[in-house]
């Protein structure tokens, strides 16, 4: 396994998919990196699947570093990326630069993503140019929720699927080592991943992207009521979280219940 940046683009090389999930903690952490992971990304969806909001906008640099670290901390070896929380980079590349500093500095991630097009080029220059590696998001930016008015599909339109592309090749062009794509159609997403020199991570893109990035929760069943269409479940882990819990709660009423 390797946790340096050289994954990416080996990856694209070479043609071997890259598996990525979220992580939020060090046992999260540490179970993805026992379980052969490639990266972790310490998404800002942790305002939805740790904090229970409703979106992501309400999360703070603070808290991402926060999480950063106790992700870092629970798999040493592996590559870390972080989100650039909702507000801490859009206002200028000087922001960006003081955000994404900190992320690393004192989070010690070794990467941080952006969501934005075209828009937010001039930020990834200014880290590139500082030495932070770029990943970018496009398609479905849950930071723009207000604007979208819901999480369906991006890219349905000819005129959104041609900005799409453009905005893709330009993050490219600004240096970003790689590009997620979420919720978009999986004919975008194929085009833009032949298109490009770096990987693309889908999310609900389809299977001719570069790698796939999953929310652990997702993945792994712990919000029971909850299933995303993009999410495949491996295992309902949240169920059996609930039968292990009903059981002590049982055993102590009984009064069965004995620990060493
Ligand atoms: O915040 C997040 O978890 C993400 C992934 C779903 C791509 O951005």
């Amino acid at each position: 396994m390797s946790n340096t940046i050289t994954l990416f683009q080996k990856a694209k090389e070479s043609g071997r998919p890259l598996a990525l999930v979220t992580a939020y903690d060090a046992t999260m952490a540490a179970l993805a990196q026992a379980a052969g992971v490639d990266a972790l990304l310490v998404g800002d969806s942790l305002g939805m699947v740790v904090q229970g909001s409703d979106n992501t906008l309400s999360v703070t640099l603070h808290e991402m570093i926060y999480h950063t670290k106790l992700v870092v901390r629970g798999a040493p070896d592996m590559f870390v990326i972080t989100d650039l929380p909702f507000m801490s980079y859009q206002v200028s590349p000087e922001n960006a630069l003081r955000s994404a500093g900190l992320a690393l500095k004192e989070g010690r991630a070794h990467a941080v993503k952006l969501e934005g097009g075209e828009e937010i080029t001039p930020q990834v220059r200014a880290l590139i140019a500082a030495g932070i590696p770029v990943m970018a998001h496009l398609g479905l930016q849950p930071q723009s929720i207000h604007l979208y008015g819901g999480y369906g599909k991006r890219g349905k339109t000819a005129a959104e699927q041609r900005k799409l592309l453009a905005s893709a090749q330009a993050l490219q062009d600004a240096g970003a080592f790689a590009l997620v794509l979420e919720n978009i159609p999986h004919n975008l997403a194929a085009e833009i991943t032949r298109t490009l020199e770096m990987p693309t991570i889908g999310i609900g893109a389809g299977p001719a992207c570069d790698g796939q990035v999953q929310v652990f929760h997702d993945l792994l069943g712990l919000r029971p009521g909850f299933k995303p269409r993009h999410a495949k479940r491996y295992t309902e882990a949240g169920r059996t979280i609930i039968k292990g819990l009903a059981r002590f709660v049982q055993e102590v009423r009984e009064g069965s219940f004995v620990s060493r």
